[in-house]
């Protein structure tokens, strides 16, 4: 899917996108108790029952190949709590970093629905991940000569092999994982890339998996598919080379493009199922067991951030509502606004939604730099002192992955449930907001006389 901006960020004025009723009594809920006040003026919230419906929804599209090992892509979503629901979903876990492994085992996932990517994973890294029976994906061939110097023959730890299939990028050049030159994996169509990788293979009778992940946002099912095709034939062209089924699976990644424009949930995972299908119609033959590493499409859709109008004002001709929802937040569309659009919804003080005339209005948040923006002359019904924006379908990489800039406070995120005829939401704590004695304890409190000394 390709993205459409719904934002101008040089300056003129933005249609606003359809705000989903569908959180409206949550937004109303979440002010009436206080989740979203002077205190707390920026919140981040998470539907409980949608997550639980979106894994339903993979496992779904994936019912006739069975035994596929889905895993939440940790990154998307790093908060224990929703890590846990995830597991008690069925889910496996994906992760990047000794925090996120970390994160996964606390959150209950068993080692053996682990897997471990990133590319620069350290000794240390490798040799817990070993000891643990954590799945690992070498992101090179110099990776995985630090495995064979590491591995314990014992070890219960699947063992496979990233590629770049280089199919291309999408319409985000930062999130395209699978261009001629990116960092990741190992570049297949490079000369004698191809050849290189069998020779590992054969070296290594226990490398018995091939990985891919071709993504994220902005690219298109078609390239995504092209990408696991071509990791499927080369897992056929190792095999045959070996004369002997080495590997025995793939793991496919994720990066299923997530719709911003609007409620409708496209592509689906059955658009995935049936575009892979296409491309390679022996993956889903039971050939190979699957993993998955999904991240945005399950949360996305399913998590809003609630924020506070502090002031609003004019300048140069333009109304500019003054927010708690910017970069700490929603980082990647205040750094990028055209790539990343987002649905903004208006709420008066009582949390209810606004109605009257449109008005192009800037939505700017609390940073002190110019950009700290998260939508150019979006038309919405005028916002006032005290009001609620409410930032839709940042359920995923946006009030989890907050950035720490001004020393702005980490915003609390509460899960929810609605529930009975009369619609009552329940709210739980996922993760409070963060303290000022935190914020100072993080900048270095215990060692605050560390620089005092001086060359007299
Ligand atoms: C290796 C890997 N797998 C899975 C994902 C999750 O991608 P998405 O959230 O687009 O599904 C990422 C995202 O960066 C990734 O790098």
């Amino acid at each position: 899917m390709t993205q459409t901006t719904s934002a101008h960020h040089a300056g003129g004025t933005a249609a606003a996108p359809a705000a989903p009723a569908r959180y409206d009594a949550v937004v109303r809920a979440a002010v009436g108790q206080g989740l979203l006040g002077e205190s707390d003026p920026v919140a981040g919230f998470i539907d409980t029952e949608g997550v639980r419906a979106s894994v339903g929804a993979l496992h779904d599209a994936f019912a006739a190949t069975p035994g596929v090992l889905h895993t939440f892509a940790a990154k998307a979503c790093s908060l224990i709590p929703v890590l846990r629901l995830l597991a008690d979903s069925g889910m496996g876990c994906e992760v990047a970093s000794p925090g996120e492994l970390r994160l996964a085992l606390e959150a209950g996932f068993p080692a053996s629905r682990i897997v471990l990517d990133s590319p620069a994973k350290t000794r240390e890294e490798i040799r817990l991940a070993l000891a643990l029976g954590v799945a690992v994906n070498a992101d090179s061939l110099a990776e995985l000569r630090r495995i064979d110097a590491l591995r314990n023959p014992s070890t219960s730890s699947v063992l496979g092999l990233r590629v770049n299939p280089q199919v291309g990028g999408g319409s985000i050049g930062p999130m395209s994982t699978a261009t001629d030159t990116s960092k990741f994996g190992v570049a297949l169509c490079d000369p004698g890339a191809r050849e290189a990788i069998v020779e590992a293979f054969r070296a290594r009778p226990w490398l018995t998996r091939l990985h891919a992940h071709v993504g994220s946002q902005g690219c298109p099912l078609e390239l995504i598919a092209a990408g696991v095709a071509r990791t499927y034939e080369l897992a056929e062209e190792i095999n045959a080379a070996l004369g002997v089924r080495q590997i025995t699976s793939l793991d496919i990644g994720g990066g299923l493009p997530v719709n911003f424009v609007d409620e409708t949930v496209r592509p689906t995972y059955a658009d995935y199922v049936a575009a892979l299908t296409a491309a390679a119609p022996g993956l889903f033959s039971g050939r190979y067991a699957l993993v998955t590493e999904f991240g945005r499409s399950l949360l996305a859709k399913n998590g809003f951030i609630g924020a506070r109008v502090e002031y609003t004002k004019d300048a140069g001709g333009r109304r500019i509502a003054l927010t708690h929802a910017g970069a700490q937040t929603a980082t990647r569309t205040v750094l990028m606004p055209d790539a990343w659009p987002l649905r903004i919804g208006a709420f008066g003080p009582d949390g209810t939604p606004k109605d009257g005339p449109l008005l192009a209005q800037d939505i700017a948040g609390p940073c002190c730099f110019a950009g700290d923006v998260v939508a150019y002359g979006r038309e919405l019904p005028e916002l006032a002192e005290d009001d609620v924006v409410v930032l839709y379908d940042t359920g995923a990489y946006y009030f989890s992955t907050p950035w720490a800039y001004n020393s702005l406070p980490r915003p609390a995120v509460y899960g929810f449930r609605v529930a009975g005829p009369a619609g009552a939401v329940t709210f739980a704590t996922v993760r409070g907001p963060q303290s000022l004695d935190s914020i100072a304890a993080e900048s270095g409190l215990a060692h605050a006389d560390a620089l005092m000394e001086r060359n007299d």
